[in-house]
């Protein structure tokens, strides 16, 4: 499962729409208010957040910083 199935496509319908992830790091706070650190957005990928599964042991940890690396780039040409 990716990330773009909920937070582009939204394809599970969830009521609640997932973020737009986009550009996330370029406000100073996540969709929720939390400090948009890179800590903060690994927590929320391991950890989960209300409808958003943990993903805890799907990624190793240079997976994790490729990807808190790729959210930073804003998703250009996405
Ligand atoms: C099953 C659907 C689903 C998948 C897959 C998913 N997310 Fe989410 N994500 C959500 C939902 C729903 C929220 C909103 C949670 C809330 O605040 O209620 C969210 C919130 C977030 C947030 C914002 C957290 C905050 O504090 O506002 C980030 C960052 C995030 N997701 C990153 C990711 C990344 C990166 C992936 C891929 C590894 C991913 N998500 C995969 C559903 C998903």
């Amino acid at each position: 499962m990716h990330c773009a199935h909920c937070h582009r496509d939204n394809d599970l319908q969830l009521k609640k729409a997932p973020p737009d992830l986009h550009g996330v790091f370029k406000q100073a706070t996540l969709p929720s208010g939390a400090p948009a650190t890179d800590e903060q957005v690994e927590r929320t990928i391991l950890s989960g957040r209300n409808m958003m599964p943990p993903f805890a042991g799907r990624f190793t940890q240079p997976q994790l910083d490729a990807l808190v690396a790729y959210l930073h780039t804003g998703l250009q040409g996405e």
